[in-house]
């Protein structure tokens, strides 16, 4: 594991871009001073690699906001150290949030509950709730530990961009523009965490990810999921879930299949992509399922990327592809519909956030 420091010159004297090669206890000192004076450090975490700043100060809140552009009504993510922190920030903690805490914490997963007065509106948006998360991440943990502050992290990337799952992407999207960039190589989940609302009653999934409603239910009875399909309601649930996001410059077209008939969907897409000019067009076909599709994998061998054979695979690879094709000038990404169930409802979510459109074949 190699860290990467990122800015350590003045404005006067802008930083040459070289990495320093620097220890992992020296790198999380230097983290944690920037974070104490209120400056902006990026750093892994299990599902995406986050923004971080101090979440109790105004003035590095606004920073986030202005570095990422993001609306300011958006409200963000706390990380905590240790679970005993949850208190400073959230009150009238309900029976299922410490059920849920008790199974996936450290983990992906954010609970929405009712902040406290030590939260600065800013961090929240305007809202009375806050969205507070545990990651499971050894660097993300002894930073947080290190440092003792409550860091408030959105996803590293510019507002709409995917979110950033290796180093260089945060690199790609900030350059010398935030103080710090830690390298903790690629996360392991590549999606970000479940958000799940315990301010009402039954609880709301406001964005699936790889804690899946069936793990949550097991643990706390039934709750009820935003499906991707319904258009946010006037008193939006979870801000952003009014923004477009994930968004590669390519075009994403959703794909949906003819069902049941495995043959006579690859003969649809056969005949589909046999209609397209993939010859003028740089055009990608993205599935957790190649093995659904040989016929087409052996007649435009071209479309097809690696992915990984499972759905687990596809969604850690996802965002890194969709930056890998933009670089690389990519027209269209067509990705066939899945199912929703399990990492399927998370991996969906995304797809219909970064598509333009949807095709029926
Ligand atoms: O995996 C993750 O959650 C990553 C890593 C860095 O922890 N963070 C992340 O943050 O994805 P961000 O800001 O990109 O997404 C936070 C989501 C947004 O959809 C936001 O609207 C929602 O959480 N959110 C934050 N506070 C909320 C609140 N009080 N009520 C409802 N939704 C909230
Ligand atoms: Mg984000």
């Amino acid at each position: 594991m190699t860290y990467q420091r990122n800015r350590s010159g003045t404005k006067s004297n802008p930083s040459p871009k070289k990495r320093e090669h620097t220890s992992e206890s020296e790198l999380i000192l230097r983290a944690s001073k920037i974070w104490h004076r209120g400056g902006l450090v990026a750093f892994p975490t299990e599902t995406v690699y986050g923004l971080g700043a101090n979440a109790l100060s105004e003035s590095a809140i606004k920073k986030i906001y202005q570095a990422k552009g993001r609306p300011s009504d958006n409200p963000l993510i706390v990380h905590i150290g240790y679970k005993k922190d949850l208190t400073k920030y959230a009150q009238n903690i309900p029976a299922t949030a410490k059920k849920l805490i008790q199974k996936f914490w450290p983990g992906p997963l954010t609970l929405i509950l009712e902040k406290t007065k030590r939260v600065p509106n800013i961090t929240t948006g305007n809202l009375n709730t806050i969205a507070i998360r545990m990651p499971n991440h050894p660097l993300a943990l002894k930073l947080l530990r290190q440092t003792n502050l409550p860091i408030a992290a959105p996803s590293a990337n510019l507002s709409g961009k995917p979110s950033p799952t290796h180093a260089h992407h945060v690199r790609s999207d900030f350059q010398n523009k935030i103080d710090l960039i830690i390298d903790g190589g690629p996360t392991t989940i590549g999606l970000e965490s479940t958000v799940i609302d315990l301010t009402v009653s039954p609880p709301i999934i406001l964005r699936p990810g790889s804690i899946t409603p069936q793990m949550i239910e097991k643990i706390i009875g039934p709750v009820e999921t935003i499906h991707h399909s319904q258009k946010p309601s006037k008193t939006v649930k979870s801000p952003g879930l009014k923004y477009r996001h994930y968004s590669p410059e390519a075009k994403v077209v959703l794909l949906t299949l003819p069902e049941k008939n495995a043959k006579n969907t690859e003969k649809k897409l056969l005949e589909f992509f046999q209609t397209q000019p993939t010859s003028k067009k740089k055009i990608a076909f993205l599935t957790p399922h190649p093995e659904k599709f040989p016929l087409l994998k052996k007649t435009f061998p071209q479309i097809f990327f690696n992915m990984g054979k499972t759905e687990k695979s596809f969604a850690k690879n996802l965002f890194h592809t969709f930056r890998t094709l933009d670089e690389q000038n990519y027209h269209t990404i067509y990705i066939p519909e899945l199912h929703t169930k399990e990492l399927g409802l998370a991996i969906m979510n995304r797809m219909h956030k970064a598509a333009s459109k949807t095709l029926k074949i």
